[in-house]
C-alpha cells in the first residue's frame, strides 16, 4: 500500500472519515441522478458494486431506492462506519461492506454477489496507484459485471480543471478539526502533490495536530475514458454534474457514465 493511503485513510482515518460525513447530505442528490441516468438504460433494480465506498453514503443512498449493494474500502474504520450507518438507516439487508483492497477486487468480493448491474467510483477515488493497477481495478470491475452494466466514475478531479483553476492552498472547518491544504500541481506529469494538515480547534486558538502528504495522478477525460475502454467499459455520456445532469465543462468536476462492451 502507498504510504499515504496507509496514512490518511487508516492510520488518520477519524480525520478523514469527518469529510467523508461532510459530504452525506449531498449524497442524495447525487443518488437521484444516478437513478435518472440508470433509468435511460432501463435499469430501475438490480445490484451496485461500490469501489472504495468509504462511509457507504452512496451505497446507503442507493440502497433507500431499492438497489443491493456491495462497498469496498481499505479502511476498516470507514467499512465499520459504514455497517453502523446501513442499520441505523435500515439498510443492512441491502448494503453490505467488506474491507478489502480494490487492486484485489475478485478476490475480496468472490463469486457471491456478481454479476453486477452497477459500478461506481465516486469522489476522485482514481488516480492512487499506477495506471497499470488502475486499469486492473476497472478490468476486475468488468469482470465481475454483466454486460450492459453501468459504471458511474463520479465527482472526479481532472486535469483540464486544474491547468485553468488550480488553487494551491484551501481551508475548511470540520466541527472541531480546520483542515489547511497546501497544493503542487505537475502538469507535465498530471500530478498532484499536497500536504493536508490538520489542527483542533481549542477556544480561540488551533491545536496542531497532524500533516499527511498525498500524491495523485490526475487523469484528463481522454486519458480516464481510453483506461475505462481497456478494461472494458465503453463511456456513453458525461456530465459536470450528476446531481443536476448539467452538461460538462472544463471547470465542473468529471462524471463519466460508461457501459460494460
Ligand atoms: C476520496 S475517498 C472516497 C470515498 C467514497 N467513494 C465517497 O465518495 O465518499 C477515497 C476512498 O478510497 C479508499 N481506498 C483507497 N485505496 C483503496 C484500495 N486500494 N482499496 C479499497 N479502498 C481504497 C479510501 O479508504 C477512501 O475511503
Amino acid at each position: 500500500m502507498s504510504d499515504w493511503i496507509e496514512d490518511l485513510f487508516i492510520k488518520h482515518s477519524d480525520l478523514f472519515l469527518k469529510l467523508l460525513d461532510f459530504r452525506w447530505e449531498r449524497t442524495k442528490d447525487l443518488v437521484n441522478g444516478m437513478v435518472k441516468v440508470l433509468r435511460g438504460f432501463k435499469i430501475k433494480s438490480g445490484k451496485l458494486l461500490d469501489l472504495c465506498c468509504g462511509n457507504g453514503r452512496v451505497s446507503i443512498h442507493m440502497a433507500e431506492k431499492g438497489f443491493s449493494a456491495v462497498g469496498v474500502d481499505i479502511s476498516a474504520a470507514f467499512v465499520e462506519s459504514a455497517r453502523r450507518r446501513a442499520i441505523e438507516h435500515k439498510a443492512s439487508d441491502l448494503a453490505v461492506f467488506l474491507e478489502g483492497d480494490v487492486r484485489r477486487l475478485v478476490e475480496v468480493v468472490g463469486s457471491g454477489f456478481k454479476p453486477f448491474d452497477i459500478v461506481v467510483n465516486v469522489w476522485t477515488s482514481v488516480g492512487y496507484y499506477s495506471k497499470e493497477e488502475d486499469l486492473s481495478i476497472f478490468k476486475q470491475a468488468r469482470d465481475l459485471s454483466r454486460e450492459g452494466a453501468i459504471l458511474f466514475v463520479a465527482e472526479t478531479a481532472h486535469s483540464e480543471y486544474l491547468s485553468l483553476a488550480f488553487t494551491p492552498t484551501s481551508y475548511m472547518e470540520l466541527e472541531d478539526v480546520v483542515l489547511l491544504e497546501n497544493r503542487k500541481y505537475d502538469p507535465v506529469k498530471s500530478h498532484i502533490s499536497s500536504s493536508w494538515s490538520f489542527y483542533r480547534k481549542v477556544g480561540k486558538d488551533l491545536r496542531f495536530l497532524d500533516t499527511v502528504k498525498i500524491e495523485q495522478h490526475v487523469y484528463n477525460l481522454n486519458e480516464l475514458c481510453t483506461l475505462l475502454s481497456e478494461a472494458g467499459w465503453e463511456a456513453v455520456a458525461i456530465y459536470g454534474s450528476l446531481a443536476t445532469l448539467q452538461p460538462r465543462s472544463p471547470l465542473s468536476p468529471l462524471n463519466i457514465v460508461a457501459k460494460a462492451k
